[in-house]
C-alpha cells in the first residue's frame, strides 16, 4: 500500500504491521481514493470494534458481482436457510435493504410468489441498474429496485412485511434511527431479519467494524424493535431477528 492512500485509509484499516483480515468482498483498497467514502465514528455505540460503521461506495456493480454472485458463496451464505428464516407467505412484500446485485433477490421474489413484491433497495445507482437488468433477464416480474438514500431505505408507512438486511447492517451509520426508520416501514407484526458477520469470522469486514449480535439488539430495541438471535448453521455470521409490535 502507498503511503498516501495508507493515510487516506487509516479511518478503516489500521495499517499496522498486521494486516487486517481479508474481507471477503475486496475493500477499500481496490477503490480509487475519490470513490471512498469512509467516515470513522469512534463513538458509534460503543457496542462495537473500534471503527464504527464502514461506510463506503459500492460502484461498478458488474465487478461486485463476481464476488457477490460467486457460486461459492451458496456454501457460507445459505440464502435458503436464511430466507426460510424469514417466514414468508404468498403475497407478502418484502424489502431487502442493501441488495447489491440481487444475490438474494431470486429466493425472495420465489418465497412471495407472484402476487407479492419484492423491493430490492440500495443506495447505489449503478446497483439499482444492475438489479433492475437482472430483474428483466431472470424473469423476476415481482422484484422492484429502487435507489433509496444512505439514512433513509423510503419505506411507506405500514406497508412491508418482512425486512431482509445481509452484510449491510454494519455499513450503516445512525443506525438506531435508521432501524426506526424500518419499524415505521413495517406492518405490525412485521420483522426485520439482519444476517452479519460474527467477530470471529474469516471473513467478513475488518473486525473494528463489525457488529456484535448483542449490540445489535440494543440497536434494535433503542428503536422500539424486539429483536432475539436465531439458531442457524450458518458458518461464519449470525442472524437477528427483530419484530414489530
Ligand atoms: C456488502 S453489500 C451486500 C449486498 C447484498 N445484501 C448481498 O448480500 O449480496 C452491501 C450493499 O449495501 C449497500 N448499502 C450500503 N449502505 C446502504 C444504505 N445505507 N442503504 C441502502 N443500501 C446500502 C451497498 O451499496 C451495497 O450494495
Amino acid at each position: 500500500m502507498r503511503p498516501s492512500l495508507c493515510l487516506l485509509l487509516l479511518p478503516v484499516f489500521a495499517c499496522a504491521s498486521e494486516p487486517p483480515p481479508k474481507p471477503v468482498y475486496s475493500t477499500a483498497e481496490a477503490m480509487p481514493h475519490d470513490e471512498l467514502v469512509a467516515r470513522h465514528t469512534p463513538h458509534g455505540g460503543g457496542h462495537h470494534g473500534h471503527g464504527g460503521p464502514l461506510v463506503h461506495r459500492f460502484e461498478k456493480a458488474e465487478d461486485w458481482a463476481k464476488e457477490f454472485d460467486d457460486p461459492a458463496r451458496d456454501a457460507w451464505q445459505k440464502p435458503a436457510e436464511v430466507v426460510a428464516a424469514m417466514r414468508i407467505s404468498p403475497g407478502m412484500t418484502v424489502a431487502d435493504i442493501g441488495a447489491g446485485t440481487g444475490y438474494f433477490e431470486p429466493h425472495l421474489a420465489r418465497a412471495v410468489g407472484p402476487s407479492g413484491k419484492v423491493l430490492a433497495l440500495d443506495v447505489e445507482a449503478d446497483m439499482v441498474r444492475y438489479l433492475r437488468e437482472r430483474a428483466a433477464k431472470e424473469k423476476l416480474d415481482n422484484v422492484e429496485a429502487r435507489q433509496v438514500g444512505l439514512a433513509d431505505p423510503g419505506l411507506g408507512q405500514g406497508t412491508v412485511d418482512r425486512v431482509l438486511i445481509v452484510d449491510t447492517w454494519h455499513h450503516i451509520d445512525g443506525r438506531k434511527d435508521y432501524a426506526a426508520k424500518i419499524k415505521d416501514g413495517l406492518k405490525p407484526g412485521g420483522l426485520l431479519v439482519i444476517v452479519d458477520f460474527t467477530m470471529e469470522a474469516t471473513k467478513g469486514p475488518p473486525k473494528e467494524h463489525r457488529i456484535t449480535s448483542a449490540a445489535m439488539i440494543a440497536e434494535l430495541e433503542a428503536a422500539g424493535l424486539k429483536g432475539e438471535v436465531i439458531q442457524e448453521t450458518l458458518p461464519d455470521q449470525y442472524i437477528v431477528i427483530a419484530k414489530k409490535p
